[in-house]
């Protein structure tokens, strides 16, 4: 599976990425709002890995610079539910510190919206944060995902109570845009 944009390549993940995405698991202030797939050892980011490659319960991609093949981060989704009308999904992403605030997060997850509307029979996508990842926010903003709910104080992260945002996008919404 590969898919394109201007600028990257989404790709189905290989056992040689491992070290690539070990650096990016195990980056603990990278991933502090993320500290549920944060990993420490290589042998936990090699499960994850092992995981993405099966994608049996969703679509992991790989997301890679086109112009020098430059490995960038994560983008993809997992299966929430199944309905006669199709799939609904949660989608997620991480990318390297050195790779952000260029716009590749936003233009990877348009790409994998489209994966999963048009060729991977999902009819709902949602995701979420906590109020406080400004710049995961945004990215759902511009991604054209509409907020769903403001969950106050409702998951526990850092020692305090956080708010947590949910967003989603329907794949009605998305053809009429
Ligand atoms: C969230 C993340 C994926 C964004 O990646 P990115 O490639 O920098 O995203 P983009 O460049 O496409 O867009 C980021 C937007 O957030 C904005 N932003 C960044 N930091 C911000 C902040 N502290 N406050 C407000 N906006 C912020 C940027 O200005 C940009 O918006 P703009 O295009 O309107 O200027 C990246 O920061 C990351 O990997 N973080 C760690 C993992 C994580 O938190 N993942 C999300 C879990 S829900």
């Amino acid at each position: 599976m590969k898919l394109e944009t201007a600028r990257l390549i989404l790709r189905d993940a290989v056992m040689a990425d491992l070290d690539n995405l070990h650096r990016l698991l195990s980056d603990q202030a990278n991933m502090y709002y993320l500290d549920d797939v944060a990993t420490r050892t290589l042998g936990e980011s090699e499960a994850n890995l092992r995981h993405a490659m099966l994608n049996d319960d969703g679509h992991y991609f790989c997301i890679e610079r086109k112009e020098d093949r430059a490995y960038i981060g994560q983008v993809g989704y997992t299966i929430t539910d199944v309905t006669p009308c199709g799939k609904i999904v949660h989608m997620g992403y991480f990318i390297l510190p050195e790779q952000q605030g260029r716009g590749y997060t936003t233009e990877a997850v348009g790409r994998a919206v489209r994966y999963a509307f048009e060729e991977d029979g999902c009819v709902r996508i949602t995701t979420g944060c906590y109020a406080d990842n400004k710049a995961s926010e945004r990215v759902m903003i511009k991604s054209g995902f509409l907020r769903e709910g403001l969950h106050k104080k409702a998951q526990y992260h850092d020692g305090i109570m956080k708010d947590r945002l949910s967003y989603a996008i329907n794949k009605d919404d998305y053809a009429a845009r």
